[in-house]
Order: structure tokens, then sequence, then C-alpha cells
């Protein structure tokens, strides 16, 4: 934990607070996983009411309180008694934020995976398969709580997100969008509800398909909605004016992302146009969210973040014309390449 709200008086001293994040992010982590937030009343509540409430141990709980009241997540009104402050309040399971999904993506594989960054870096291999002896997708398969929370998670990150990559997405002569890897589709449900004049393709492998919800099955937007299960890497069958791959791409390496855009490239015409919406390295880097997203996708999936040069390599090696890149109002950027004849 910080020692002190000071200042760092040395470059040592400025890394060293760095690697104490590691405890901050455990204890609200646990905090989360435990749930202590729901626990707590509007009003002030003892430890061992709250112990009782998670059938938790009172004097491991009252030391969890005070590590999180010193991180402003709750107050301590006494040694023996707390109460929310806005912060623990954002952490309530019901809250709108949906922080305690976000809070709850990586499960317990997120805290291991990090754990195994020495070994990624040392080979420049994906960790988790040689950490679980499966695939990230076959692993949360054969787990789905760990499923359930990562989807929870995920959503409750990126939907805030689609208006404004649904507004940077440029549409122009566009009949027939695609969304390649489309999740469940809230994106493609935005869009064609903003775009009455659009047709919808949602692309998905086999399993996301069957819960895709029923506003993409039965409202009007779902009448100009295809859905078609698939693999890219395999095969694209459909024509589309544009192609979105949505926090999709960056899984993997440039191998499979060239195949993924030379499958589009061969089901569409000269003049479509595919655009990858992920975070964007800059070389220096000027936050720390692209290079350590960079560093999760090198441990789960073996993928990668790209600069705007290496976006441009790959999609010259699928033999499309690079466009560019054009930032939105989220973390992600959206990267354009054009089908050519
Ligand atoms: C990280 S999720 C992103 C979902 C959605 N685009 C979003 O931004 O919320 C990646 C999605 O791509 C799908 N996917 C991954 N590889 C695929 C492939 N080869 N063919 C079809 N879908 C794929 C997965 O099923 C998953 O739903």
């Amino acid at each position: 934990m910080i020692e002190t709200n000071q200042e760092p008086t040395s470059p040592a001293e400025a890394v060293f607070r760095i690697s104490n994040g590691m405890s901050a992010a455990a204890v609200v982590l646990a905090a989360a996983r435990l749930r202590i937030a729901d626990a707590v009343g509007d009003g002030s509540e003892s430890v061992q009411d709250i112990a009782t409430k998670l059938d938790a141990d009172a004097d491991a709980l009252a030391r969890m309180l005070r590590a999180l009241a010193a991180l402003g997540i709750f107050r301590q009104v006494d040694p023996a008694t707390y109460a929310h402050t806005d912060m623990s309040s954002a952490m309530r399971s019901d809250h709108p934020g949906r922080l305690h999904d976000k809070l709850m993506t990586g499960g317990d594989w997120g805290w291991t995976m990090w754990g195994r960054l020495p070994q990624a870096v040392r080979t420049g291999e994906c960790a988790f398969v040689k950490e679980y002896g499966t695939d990230f997708f076959s692993y949360l398969d054969a787990n789905p709580d760990a499923q359930d929370m990562i989807y929870s998670g995920m959503t409750a990150w990126s939907d805030p997100m689609l208006p404004s990559i649904v507004d940077a997405i440029d549409l122009t002569g566009v009949r027939t969008f695609a969304d390649m890897g489309g999740g469940k589709g809230a994106l493609l449900h935005l869009l064609l509800q903003r775009n009455p004049q659009i047709e919808g393709l949602l692309f998905e492998d086999e399993r996301m398909l069957r819960v895709v919800p029923d506003a993409l099955r039965t409202s009007d937007p779902a009448r100009r909605c295809r859905l078609v299960s698939g693999n890219f890497f395999e095969k694209v069958e459909h024509a589309a004016d544009l192609y979105l791959f949505k926090l999709t791409l960056h899984m993997y390496d440039d191998e499979r992302v060239v195949r993924a855009l030379r499958n589009c490239a061969k089901a569409a015409a000269p003049g479509a146009r595919i655009v990858i919406a992920d975070p964007l390295l800059t070389d220096p880097p000027v936050t720390p969210f692209a290079p350590s997203m960079d560093l999760h996708m090198l441990l789960i999936m073996g993928g990668r973040e790209r600069t705007e040069s290496d976006y441009k390599a790959v999609f010259e090696r699928a033999g499309l014309r690079f466009r560019g890149v054009t930032p939105t109002d989220s973390v992600l950027h959206l990267v354009e390449g054009e089908v050519v004849a």
C-alpha cells in the first residue's frame, strides 16, 4: 500500500509505489468478489453484522475494511463500524455504472495470467495455453461462471462506448454493414436503430449466436439483420459494404488478422471497407491503457495491439488499401482499409 499521500521523493520511490498498486488492486478486486458493498446498508454498519451477512471472519474483514477505507472505499466511523462513501457505493452490484461487473471480469485467471508475464516476455508465447492446457475460449466453455463474468464485465465496459463508436464510423455509401465477431449484437442493434436504410449482418461463432438477445431477433432492426454463424479465419461468404471488427482482431497474431481481412475482401466488391476498432499503440506511449492491453492480449490469446504502421502492414499484406486511423470519443480507434479491384 502507498504509505503517504505526498509526492514520491525519489525515482526509486516512484517505481516502488507503482509496484504497490498490486496490493491495492487485490484489495479492490477481493472486495468485489466478496460483495462487501452489497452487505453495507445506507447508514453505518458494524463489522460484525457485515461479517455475518457475508459469512466472513470478522477480524479479517475488519482489516480488509480498514485497507479499503485507506483508499477512500468505505469510511471508518470507528474501528468496528463502517459506512459507504461514493466510491464504495459505486461498487454495489445494482449500481447503474456496473462497476461491480467490470471488477469481476478477470476472475481467477486474470491474476494468474499477470503472474506469468516474465515467462511470456521470455518466450513471446501466449501464457494461457501453457498454464491451463487449453485456449481461452475453450476454458470459458468449460467454466460457465468465468464465462458469465467476462461477458458481463466486457459489456459493462464496452456498452457505454457504443454511441461514440457508431458516431465515428463513416457510413457513406453503406447499405450492408457486417459486424464480425459482434458478440451479442449490441453495437449492430444501435447502428441499425440509428440508420434505418442499412441492413445488418452479425457474423459470429455458433455458440455466441445462441445467446443473442431477443432484441436482435424480434425488434424492428431485427427485420433488417441476418445472424450468420461462421469462422472468419476459414470463410466469409457474405458481401457487405463495411465489415467491422471491434475488440476482436487484437486477440490474434498478424498471420490470422491477415487471413480474416483477406476472407472479407474475397467476399466483398471493390470499394468495400474493413474497419478495425481496437486500442491504438503509439511510440512513444502516451497512456498506459493500450500498452497494458497489448500485454494482456499476449498473455491470454497470443494476440497484440498495434501501431498505425503495424495496421498499415497487415492491411497491405492482405491486399487492401490502408485508409488511415480515426479516433473516437472512447479508448478505441477506428482503423480502415479498402478492398481494391
Ligand atoms: C472480445 S469479443 C468482442 C465482441 C464484440 N465485438 C464487442 O466489441 O463487444 C470477440 C468476439 O469475436 C468472436 N470471434 C472470435 N474469433 C472468431 C472467429 N474466428 N470467427 C467468428 N467469430 C469470432 C467471439 O465469439 C467473440 O464474441
